[in-house]
């Protein structure tokens, strides 16, 4: 069940107004508020209570859900407490850049899978799913794909990577996310497709195509279609939802070989603009297409909260929790990954850094890998989530 009637209400938050652009703020007398609306601090006594210590793969796996989290190799590799808590949180590991192109293909007749392996065995040793992420997007290409790729070639180049990408990891693989981000409105274009350079050189057509490609070199992995900005009650998103929809839609009356979505749920701490119905019943057409649903890139923007660690936290596990509770209550969600698992190393560091220079938390462990108010909210989700 939702619990829209406390969601929907707004609170009151009295910061100082240091790093704050763009919130919302309204003055009172001398002072000045912003308004959050969330359960966190609209109930001051929000205890984000967990029962037991059992780290998060394990509430998870009680739900028939999977949990685990994103990383990079190097940082296992020189990191050893880092290492621990993953093994210690999570069932599946995504390699957060590794089967990239820039980092697979260091040449164009050259793949390198040196590190992506590395993670695979990572994660095998330890008893922990993977997750390949991803054959098809429109960033992180190597140097070398501007000048080689065009019109003529594009469409060998595509199934030539996802055929050796894939059967390299066949029988590995839990789920690949086959394409990424193919819809932009902003772009302009009709459809709403992205203006990447796959749907520049091969039109609409290359999304059928991967997904083919990729079922037939590893026909045990779950194909994902996986998406950004999607959460939100905005126009943007809005418009995405449907976008999105409409493309699966397709891809499911074609025959075409996909089985789940990735919402990516890089969530933003300052957006107000939250409709739980909303998002629920997009996750309902979602399933009642067939199609599976993983929370793939799961974190909590803080740039534009307050300062002070007490209430940035609280605030980005009301975040967590509020989301995950809205998300999970569909069960057809089968997998929650966090992007990263701990402050010590985040992609935010750099994308979404603060003005007032202190460091983000946007993960469910500190920097210190110590379990965060954030932690407790992924827990508490999780526990309270309906069986799958
Ligand atoms: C990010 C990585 O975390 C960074 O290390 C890298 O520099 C850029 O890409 N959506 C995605 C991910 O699908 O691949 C992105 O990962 C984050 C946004």
């Amino acid at each position: 069940m939702l619990k829209n009637s406390s969601l929907s209400r707004r609170c009151f938050l009295h910061v100082s107004l240091s790093g704050l652009a763009g919130a919302t703020a309204v003055a009172v007398g001398k002072n000045r508020y912003l308004m959050y609306p969330c359960q966190a601090l609209d109930k001051p006594k929000r205890d984000f209570e967990v029962h037991g210590l059992a780290p998060l793969r394990k509430r998870a796996a009680a739900k028939g859900l999977i949990y685990g989290a994103a990383s990079m190799q190097d940082y296992l590799v020189s990191d050893k407490n880092l290492e621990a808590s993953l093994k210690s949180e999570c069932n599946i590991l995504v390699p957060e850049n590794e089967l990239k192109w820039d980092f697979l293909r260091p040449a164009p007749n050259k793949f390198d899978f040196t590190r992506g392996d590395w993670l695979a065995q990572f994660a095998i040793r330890n008893g922990m799913l993977f997750r390949g992420h991803t054959l098809v997007w429109h960033q992180q290409q190597p140097q070398w794909f501007k000048e080689v790729v065009n019109r003529q070639n594009a469409e060998k180049f595509l199934v030539e990577h996802i055929t050796t990408v894939t059967k390299h990891y066949a029988g590995q693989m839990h789920s690949w996310d086959v394409v990424n981000e193919a819809i932009e409105p902003n772009d302009g274009l009709k459809g709403g497709w992205r203006r990447s350079p796959w749907f520049e050189f091969l039109g609409s057509d290359y999304i059928e195509l991967a997904y083919q490609v990729a079922a037939q070199a590893d026909p045990k992995a779950m194909l994902v279609y996986n998406e950004n900005d999607l959460e939100y009650d905005t126009p943007k998103h809005e418009t995405k939802r449907t976008i999105v929809l409409k493309l699966l839609e397709r891809l499911k009356s074609r025959g075409t070989p996909i089985h789940a979505l990735g919402v990516q749920s890089h969530l933003m701490g300052h957006e107000t603009h939250f409709n739980p119905k909303k998002l629920r019943s997009f996750l309902s057409n979602v399933a009642s297409l067939g199609l599976k649903i993983l929370v793939t890139e799961l974190d909590v923007i803080d740039q534009q909260l307050p300062s002070s660690t007490y209430e940035r936290d609280r605030i980005v596990a009301a975040r967590y929790e509020d989301y995950l509770s809205v998300v999970l209550d569909e069960r057809a969600v089968i997998a929650v990954l966090t992007w990263g698992l701990s402050d010590r190393r985040t992609w935010l560091s750099m994308f979404t850094p603060r003005s007032d220079k202190t460091p983000v938390r946007p993960l469910p462990l500190d920097s210190n890998l110590q379990r965060k108010v954030a932690w407790n909210a992924m827990a508490r989700a999780f526990d309270h989530a309906p069986k799958r």
